[in-house]
Order: C-alpha cells, then sequence, then structure tokens
C-alpha cells in the first residue's frame, strides 16, 4: 500500500516558496517517492482559471487546492502545494480534507514584506503599492500568519537549499522520508 502525505507551503507572494518546493521535489524522488506539485500561479491557469482575490475566490481556490491535494495523498503521491493560502480557516479546511488520507505539513515561508516587495520578482508589489493592483496580500488584503506550523522557515536567515534542508529534515523526523538512494525510480 502506497502512503501520500501533504507538504503545504504558505507565504506572501515572492517569499520563495516554489523555489523551496522545486528543490525539495527532486530530493523525494532520490527518496522513491511519486512527486506532485500544486503550485498556486499554475492551479490558477488550469483549475482557478477566472478566480481572482477576494476572499470568496482566495477560499475557493484553496478549497479546491486542498481537494486535490488530499485526492493526491490518498492515491499515495508525496505532494507539495504552494500557495500563499492567507486564511488561516481556510488553511484548516485544507489540513482536515488531507489528514483524512495522510500527513498534512504546514511549512511557513516568513519573509517581510519589504524583502519580498525590494526584490519584487514579478514586478507585482510596485503595482500593488501604486495602487494598480488592488486586494494585494501584505500590501493591501491579509495575510493571517500560522501560529504553529510545523516547519518555519525564516527566508532571510536561509538559502533555499537550506530552507529545504529544514524540510527534508522534519519529514525525515516524522518518519515519512528516509535516506536518499542513488537513482530515483523514474530515472
Ligand atoms: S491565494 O491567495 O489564492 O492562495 P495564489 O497562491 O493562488 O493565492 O496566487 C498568488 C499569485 O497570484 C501571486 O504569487 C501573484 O503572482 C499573483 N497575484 C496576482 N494578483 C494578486 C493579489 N491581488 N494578491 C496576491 N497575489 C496576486
Amino acid at each position: 500500500m502506497p502512503y501520500g502525505f501533504t507538504v503545504w507551503f504558505t507565504g506572501l507572494s515572492g517569499t520563495g516558496k516554489t523555489t523551496i518546493a522545486d528543490i525539495v521535489g527532486p530530493e523525494l524522488e532520490r527518496r522513491g517517492g511519486i512527486v506532485e506539485y500544486l503550485d498556486g500561479d499554475v492551479v490558477r491557469t488550469h483549475l482557478s482559471k477566472g478566480l481572482g482575490f477576494s476572499k470568496e475566490d482566495r477560499d475557493t481556490n484553496i478549497e479546491r487546492i486542498g481537494w486535490v491535494a488530499s485526492r493526491f495523498t490518498r492515491a499515495g503521491a508525496w505532494t507539495l502545494v504552494s500557495a500563499i493560502s492567507p486564511y488561516a480557516e481556510t488553511r484548516a479546511t485544507a489540513r482536515g480534507m488531507v489528514e483524512e488520507f495522510g500527513p498534512f505539513v504546514e511549512v511557513f515561508v516568513d519573509t517581510p514584506v519589504e524583502v519580498c516587495a525590494a526584490r519584487d520578482v514579478k514586478g507585482l508589489y510596485a503595482k500593488a503599492y501604486a495602487g494598480e493592483i488592488k486586494e494585494f496580500t501584505g500590501v493591501s488584503d491579509p495575510y493571517q500568519a500560522p501560529e504553529s506550523p510545523e516547519v518555519h522557515i525564516l527566508t532571510a536567515e536561509l538559502s533555499p537549499e537550506d530552507a529545504a534542508g529544514e524540510v527534508l529534515a522534519k519529514l525525515e523526523a516524522r518518519g515519512l522520508i528516509g535516506p536518499a538512494v542513488a537513482a530515483s525510480p523514474r530515472g
């Protein structure tokens, strides 16, 4: 019987959630996992196409991602979710859906909004501060920080590689993954 779990990266836009997940994923494959990714930006081009950033639309987006993550987890996949997921109650809903089938590991990717805005990789913070984008998380929309995440990453102090290492260490400590094997079963 395969077993699955979900690692849920939450944090502001531009904190490095996707960057860290993209380092963790191949490491999980090296440990024999079938890995699936649910990235907010990607989900919004398919499953959640047409949704905006009101609380209602964000909740719908996160509930959809939670539902799919629960199915992946049930099927035995090691699922990596990267979505701002700003509302604590909605993250709890997603956790509940996943935990019907397997562990849920919340990773708070914690970067001060000033740092995200200074980096502004996608150029969205400048537009948000100029008022050109409304309801922008951390600028003109809320972000409810997790109170007791399984992993709390302060990106100002850690490289993405070290952050990924913290996530892997937590998964090892929980007994969810073993050491890396020489080659991934998928080649
Ligand atoms: S969530 O709030 O519903 O979890 P999600 O992670 O799917 O958000 O999408 C966030 C991405 O959408 C950001 O990384 C950014 O690229 C883009 N985006 C566009 N408008 C906004 C906005 N108003 N607030 C936050 N992100 C936005």
